[in-house]
This record gives C-alpha cells, structure tokens and sequence, in this order.
C-alpha cells in the first residue's frame, strides 16, 4: 500500500505517519527526517539543506525527490510506504507521476494554524528513530530523554515562532496547491483522496485514518 500525509507543518503527519507504518509494516518514509539526519552526519545533503531548513524554506527540488525516489527502490519499500512530508511542491508530484508511481490514498491533515504554532513550540524529537514528544501533549517518561533508548531528545532549529510562522506561509504558497492536483487524480479515480480533522487526541485520529483506509 503507498500512502501519502499531506498537511501544513505541525499537522502531525510524523506522529500519524509512524503509528500507522508500525500498523501496516510498511516503512515511513520523512524527507525532513532523512535531511536532519544529513545535516548532523554533515554530509554535502546536508551542508546544501541546512540554510533552507534553518530559514524555513524548502530545499530545492532536483535534491529532494533524488532523495526521495532513492529511497523508495530500496527493498523495504517492496509492499509500499508512507510518505511523510514528500511531495510538497507541485513539480515534486510530478516526479512521481513521471516514473508512474501509483498511490493508493492521499490524506490531507487539517488543524488550525494557531494549534500548529503551540503544538511546534513544545516539539521534541529524538533524532536517531524519529520519534515525536510534545512537552503538554505527549511528554516523554523522563522529561527531555526517549522513552525507549532513554537517550536525550532535542528541540529542532526551525521550531521557533518566527520560523513556524515562514513555514505556514511556504506551505500554503507552495504545497497546498496539491490538494487540487490530489483531488482532481481521485475524481479520475486514479487514487482516494481524504481530508481529515487533525484536531483531538492522537489516538482518535489515527482511527480516523485507519477507518478511511480499511
Ligand atoms: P519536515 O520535517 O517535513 O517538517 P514539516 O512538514 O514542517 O512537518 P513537521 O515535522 O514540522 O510536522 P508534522 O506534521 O510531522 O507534525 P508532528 O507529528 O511532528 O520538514 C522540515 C524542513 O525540511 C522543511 O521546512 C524543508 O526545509 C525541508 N523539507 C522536508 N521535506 C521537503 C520536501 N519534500 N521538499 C522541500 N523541502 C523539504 O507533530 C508536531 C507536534 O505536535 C509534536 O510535538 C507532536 O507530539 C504534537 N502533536 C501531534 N499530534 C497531536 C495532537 N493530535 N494533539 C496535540 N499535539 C499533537
């Protein structure tokens, strides 16, 4: 099954994406996680992606779906993923189509923007799995370290107000025109394509998606 999250940062298609690829055994597939994890191994992914990342913008296009379609062929990928944060432009949905790659469902996130600059505020993440913490919604055992490897977690750069507030503002220029392209492929009957409250517990929303998915 191929699956893609679509929504504004913050939506929490991280939080969702994870628990429905332990669900389904697929693998996750989190271009922003895959970029941060560049930029802390100091890779030249991750010098090109830092100054992007750090400002709020998107990092070009040619990088990100060569990082993308890399992923995607390697064998884990065999029985499908979840893309997570891919694709977010409309030349990157392009790529996919280009290389007639079928998806079977789109699920659009929606929360309010007010809710998305206090749910990023309080982000904490640990770097290493990907897991997600809020320091309200979902705080760790032990504040500030992982509930599994109980290694430390961190507050990523671009989580600051100011930064927040530039990456709603790419998104709605930049990557919500994909709801219409989504859109009009599932009108082709070419996938599903849903939108769905983000708001509420995590748990009532990943029913949500599982109930859309079957
Ligand atoms: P990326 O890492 O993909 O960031 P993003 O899309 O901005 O999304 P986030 O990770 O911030 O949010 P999320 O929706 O996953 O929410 P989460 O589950 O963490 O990208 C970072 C950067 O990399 C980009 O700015 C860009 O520079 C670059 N990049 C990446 N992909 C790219 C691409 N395709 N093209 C170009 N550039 C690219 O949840 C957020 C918080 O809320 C957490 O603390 C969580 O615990 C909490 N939370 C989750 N659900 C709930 C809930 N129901 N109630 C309360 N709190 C909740």
């Amino acid at each position: 099954m191929r699956i893609i999250l679509l929504g504004a940062p913050g939506v929490g298609k991280g939080t969702q994406a994870s628990l429905l690829a332990q669900a389904l055994h697929i693998p996750k597939i989190a271009t922003g996680d895959m970029l941060r994890t560049a930029v802390k191994a100091g890779t030249p992914l991750g010098l090109a992606a830092k100054h992007y990342m750090d400002s709020g913008k998107l990092v070009p296009d040619d990088i990100i779906i060569k990082l993308a379609i890399d992923r995607i062929h390697e064998s884990d990928c065999q029985n499908g993923f979840i893309f997570d944060g891919f694709p977010r432009t409309l030349p990157q949905a392009q790529a996919l189509a280009e290389i007639n790659l079928q998806f079977n469902y789109v699920i659009e996130i929606a929360v309010p923007d007010e809710e998305i600059v206090q749910r990023l505020s309080g982000r904490r993440i640990h770097l290493p799995s990907g897991r997600v913490y809020h320091t309200l919604y979902h705080p760790p055992v032990k504040a500030d370290h992982d509930d599994v490897t109980g290694e430390r977690l961190i507050q990523r750069d671009d989580d600051k107000e100011v930064t927040i507030r530039k990456r709603l503002e790419v998104y709605y220029a930049e990557t919500a025109p994909l709801v219409e392209y989504y859109a009009q492929l599932a009108e082709a009957n070419a996938l599903e394509f849903y939108r769905i409250d983000g708001t509420g517990e995590v748990d009532d929303i990943q029913a949500r998606i599982r109930e859309l998915i079957g």
